[in-house]
């Protein structure tokens, strides 16, 4: 055998047997299958479908397992119990942000979406407040919707009833809403700044879900060694963040303290409340990161949502009779739909949550750790371990919902046609650090759906039997495939 080889394999299991020394002295992980040297368990994962793998290993290891994604241990949650046990039950201890080295690179642990311990909890709790209102100023975040939401009806008109990928519209409509809340002002679709900021989020979602950073997140050091589409992810994070820079300079030249307009207003009087504060969180830095990821996790996830919606109701046009019947009895063909209209409208609920149940559009969840050592079951699970947890596991449960993997509203109806609920709906993850834009993204598709099957019948350019709505990707998010529909107003 070349020397070189040898020296590699007797390298890398060297160092595999430090890992599983350090690891057994620190705690007693879950079982698991056997890593290779260096690439871990890499080759039992289907890239294009973890979520896939995952449910297959944990047939064979129970509901609690340790993988190696290359030399880093990690621990899988697997099924409703197991996953609730850790993200409600000890939702403190597992209320960690498991690592994401190109996310570390271009944050700095700043944000939301990826840091960690004090800083997480402040900047967490003050956007919820923002988010949800609590000193927005005059504007309420449903107003902001609303206005996109007719936005988006006058866009579609366009289309003059000609067949069209609603990609491009759809991805806008949800970008705009958080451009409103943070600058306080959305843009026209041909605006050139916000085209720039709709295309840098949908590439780093490429970027993201490729298998590319997969790699680099089991290989950190590729992230500086070698060249490729992660330079391009740290210069649109940079591009980002110089432009909410650039805004939050201009908001602090016309700041009211007692007039906040948007979030980045709100941000800048917290840092005027704390500037005696030498350790607080609330710098231009932290602001900007911040803002980046909101845009980051509203941006993408509500736009592929709303495209695999409209999918789903082409695919079942009995589902989408059912609810434009339940538009003209509660809302009309005038009005625009409100939030109110929502809690008089079971089976549009019905309809929107069995759409994110059934997309699973987060298959993986985002990765989480342990703040402690912890025992969990009969294992010790040593601080700061990656946990992820399959939300594929609870949103395709087949006791909860019998035929999972079938488009069926009535998963989530009761026998006299009142909206269901469901604690396996997990789509938003739960615990501590579920989705902070829960209520926005809801919000979201209620009012941007409703107000689409309000205006126009959708029509499908092929036999709705003939539409395949497997994912495309699987990976990190799932995304749904490529078609066309014509919007014929009513
Ligand atoms: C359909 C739309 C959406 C889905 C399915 C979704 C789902 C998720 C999921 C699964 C997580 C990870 C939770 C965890 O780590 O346990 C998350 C985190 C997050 N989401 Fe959403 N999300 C959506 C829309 C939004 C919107 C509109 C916002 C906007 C502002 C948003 C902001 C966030 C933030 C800031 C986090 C990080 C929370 C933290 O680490 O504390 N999301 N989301």
């Amino acid at each position: 055998m070349d020397p070189a080889v040898v020296l590699v394999l007797c390298l890398s299991s060297f160092l595999l047997l430090s890992l599983w020394k350090q690891s057994s002295r620190k705690g007693k992980l879950p079982p698991g299958p056997t890593p290779l040297p260096i690439i871990g368990n890499i080759l039992q994962l289907d890239i294009k479908n973890i979520s896939k793998s995952l449910s297959n290993l944990s047939k064979v290891y129970g509901p609690v397992f340790t993988l190696y994604l290359g030399l880093k241990p990690t621990v899988v949650l697997h099924g409703y119990e197991a996953v609730k046990e850790a993200l409600i039950d000890l939702g403190e201890e597992f209320s960690g942000r498991g690592s994401f080295p190109a996310a570390e690179r271009a944050n700095k642990g700043l944000g939301i979406i990826f840091s960690n311990g004090k800083r997480w909890k402040e900047i967490r709790r003050f956007s919820l407040m923002t988010l949800r209102n609590f000193g927005m100023g005059k504007r309420s975040i449903e107003d902001r919707v609303q206005e996109e939401a007719r936005c988006l009806v006058e866009e579609l008109r366009k289309t003059n009833a000609t067949p069209c990928d609603p990609t491009f519209i759809l991805g806008c409509a949800p970008c705009n809403v958080i451009c409103s809340i943070i600058f306080h002002n959305r843009f026209d679709y041909t605006d050139e700044n916000f085209l720039n900021i709709v295309e840098i989020f949908d590439e780093n979602v490429k970027i993201i879900s490729s298998p590319w950073m997969q790699l680099c997140n089991s290989f950190p050091m590729v992230l500086d060694y070698f060249p490729g589409s992660h330079k391009k992810l740290f210069k649109n994070v940079a591009y980002v963040k110089s432009y909410v820079l650039e805004k939050a300079k201009e908001h602090q030249a016309s700041l009211d303290i007692n007039n906040p307009r948007d979030f980045i207003d709100c941000f800048l009087i917290k840092m005027e409340q704390e500037k005696q504060n030498q350790q607080s969180e609330f710098t231009l830095e932290n602001l900007t990161v911040t803002a980046f990821d909101l845009f980051g996790a509203g941006t993408e996830t509500t736009s592929t949502t709303l495209r695999y919606a409209l999918l789903l109701l082409l695919k079942h046009p009995e589902v989408t009779a059912k609810v434009q019947k339940e538009i003209d009895h509660v809302i009309g063909r005038h009005r625009s739909p409100c939030m109110q209209d929502k809690s008089h409208m079971p089976y549009m609920d019905a309809v929107v949550h069995e759409i994110q149940r059934y997309i699973d559009l987060i298959p993986t969840n985002l990765p989480h750790a342990v703040t402690r050592d912890i025992k969990f079951r009969n294992y010790l699970i040593p601080k700061g371990m990656t946990i992820l947890t399959s939300l594929t596991s609870v949103l395709h449960d087949d006791k909860e919902f019998p035929n999972p993997e079938v488009f069926d509203p009535r998963h989530f109806l009761d026998e006299r046609g009142n909206f269901k609920k469901s604690d396996y709906f997990m789509a938003f993850s739960a615990g501590k650090r579920m989705c902070a834009g829960e209520g926005l993204a809801r919000m979201e598709l209620f009012l941007f759906l409703t107000a689409i099957l309000q205006k126009f019948t959708l029509k499908s350019v092929v036999d709705p039997k003939d539409i395949d709505t497997t994912p495309i990707t699987n990976g990190f998010a799932s995304v749904p495939p490529s078609y066309q529909l014509c919007f014929i107003p009513m």
